[in-house]
């Protein structure tokens, strides 16, 4: 956590953060259930309009996936139940819509990926074409680093706080000219988290709590820009044992094994350098994989990413180290206490977390091209051409609403249909689930997930936001507040475009 912050190098460290050939392998093994979906979904579309020429096309395209990886899925049989349960009974509209509602884009991602100068890696198990590289004879859609123009997206990659690096902060990196900004924020567009399920076993087994000592502390130096030095006196000040194996106030060989040492003591310190929202480190992590509660100086926000309610300490203000001491010292001598907050390591940490470490089941740098990709179409959609697409029907004193919607960390949207007489977000979630389980759909971060909490195939849905959204608000605050804000924002936004996540 000390290199600088944009550019390929600081690329290189998030891309080895988030252990690439790890998640490229299992990426691999999700392919089937991609390639079932894409196929599914342009079997339909092409069946109803019946372009020969199309059709040829994708075929092959479908072809070319099918042969790299043999999924063994009943392509048509599914295709033909698609197509005939969009045609019953008041399938009219819906037909019609599915029609006239066509758009084709000028630009094929699978022939002509989404390109990204820096870096050197192909990303064949992205959801939509992602190509990371150097090609002097080639446009690129994105580089990082500098704003250079010329249409060329600038994107700032880091995982270091603003606080020590200035330009991080988003309104800094805006008014420098950055087009797409990457960092630990859950506010920037495409956030880089510390936290994933490849890098941390976070379902390990509590051990023992064998050590003498309450706390152990790992802190590589005293200074910080936050108070955490002063955090760590004030402890070791009401009298409480704490083992530090960092170069800060050092009592202990730290030639050891951090996550091992961890599991010993019933608390760890995980005091991060600035008290920054979303920054959130290793540090707090590798406490979760310890299965020792973390005493926390950082985030203000650091509920936002506990596993479960009374997982986490935390030492907001200097005030606090009285209150956070007392409540480590009475739940070191009531195990039971203790054992309820770290009962997620039983029965599994709450929705919202999983919500939160499942985005990183998608690499950044796909997720990256996916940004891309859908403000490439976005541009393209505000063309006149596509404003001609009718997205609703009529039929007597009912319309139909044409709606599209996409699981987060996929590029390709579903078409869903809502009717005038129920439009709501129910109803939304109701036909959300209808049309993801018709398509057998698998969530993205399945393989990802330890087994323990993969849960079963029913499909269950955290949040659906409009396409675009941050993943702070996505996540934490964005909500319809009522059924009319729900129907005005379909009626407002035309063949409106919504991301699921599923739980
Ligand atoms: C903690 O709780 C879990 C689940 O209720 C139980 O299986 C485990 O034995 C308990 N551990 C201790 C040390 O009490
Ligand atoms: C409206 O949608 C909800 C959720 O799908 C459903 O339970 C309800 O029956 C629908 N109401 C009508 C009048 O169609």
């Amino acid at each position: 956590m000390t290199t600088p912050v944009s550019g390929p190098r600081s690329l290189k460290n998030a891309v080895d953060n988030e252990n690439s050939a790890n998640s490229r392998k299992k990426w691999t093994n999700l392919m089937p259930f991609f390639i079932a979906l894409v196929v599914i979904a342009e079997i339909t579309f092409l069946g109803r309009l019946d372009m020969a020429k199309n059709a040829a096309l994708v075929n092959s395209w479908a072809d070319s996936w099918l042969h790299q990886s043999s999924p063994v899925v009943p392509l048509l049989s599914s295709g033909d139940d698609a197509v005939s349960d969009a045609r019953n009974d008041d399938g009219d509209c819906e037909s019609w819509l599915v029609e006239e509602d066509v758009v084709i884009y000028s630009r094929d991602f699978d022939k002509d990926p989404v390109f990204v100068a820096g870096g050197e890696q192909e990303w064949n198990t992205c959801s939509v074409g992602c190509k990371f590289g150097q090609d002097p004879g080639r446009k690129s859609d994105a580089a990082f680093g500098w704003p250079q123009g010329h249409g060329t997206a600038s994107v700032l990659r880091s995982m270091e706080s603003a606080q020590y690096y200035a330009e991080n902060n988003i309104e800094n990196a805006r008014r420098k000219g950055y087009d797409v900004i990457m960092t630990t924020s859950l506010s920037s567009d495409v956030p880089v988290g510390y936290f994933s399920w490849a890098e941390y076993d976070i379902m390990a087994p509590v051990q023992p709590k064998t050590e003498s000592a309450l706390a152990a502390a790992f802190i590589s130096n005293c200074g910080a820009r936050n108070f955490r030095l002063q955090a760590l006196e004030g402890l070791e000040k009401s009298g409480m044992k704490i083992d530090s194996y960092g170069g800060c106030h050092r009592n202990r060989d730290g030639r050891v094994d951090k996550v091992e040492t961890l599991k010993r003591y019933r608390f760890s310190l995980a005091f991060e350098n600035s008290n920054e929202e979303d920054y959130v480190t290793e540090k707090f992590f590798q406490s979760l994989v310890a299965g020792t509660i973390p005493i926390v100086v950082g985030a203000p926000n650091i509920q936002d990413f506990a596993p479960c309610p009374g997982s986490v300490l935390h030492i907001k203000e200097l005030e606090d180290i009285d209150t956070v001491a007392k409540t480590m010292k009475y739940l070191a001598k009531n195990p039971d206490a203790y054992n309820q907050s770290l009962r997620w390591k039983y029965d599994g940490p709450h929705d919202s977390f999983k919500a939160l470490v499942d985005m990183a089941a998608v690499h950044s740098s796909c997720r990256l091209c996916i940004h891309l990709a859908t403000r490439i179409r976005e541009d393209e959609e505000k063309s006149p051409g596509f404003k001609k697409r009718p997205c609703k029907c009529s039929r007597g004193l009912e319309t139909t609403y044409h709606v599209y919607v996409r699981e987060r960390g996929r590029f390709k949207m579903e078409s869903i249909f809502l009717r005038s007489s129920n439009l709501t977000m129910e109803a939304l979630e109701s036909a959300v689930l209808n049309k993801f389980s018709q398509l057998s759909h698998v969530p993205i971060w399945k393989p990802e997930r330890p087994e323990s909490i993969r849960g079963g195939d029913e499909l269950k849905i955290y949040r659906i936001y409009p396409v675009g959204m941050t993943q702070r608000r996505a996540l934490y605050t964005f909500k319809f507040k009522e059924e009319s804000d729900f129907r005005s924002h379909i009626e407002n936004n035309p063949c409106s475009k919504f991301e699921v996540i599923f739980v």
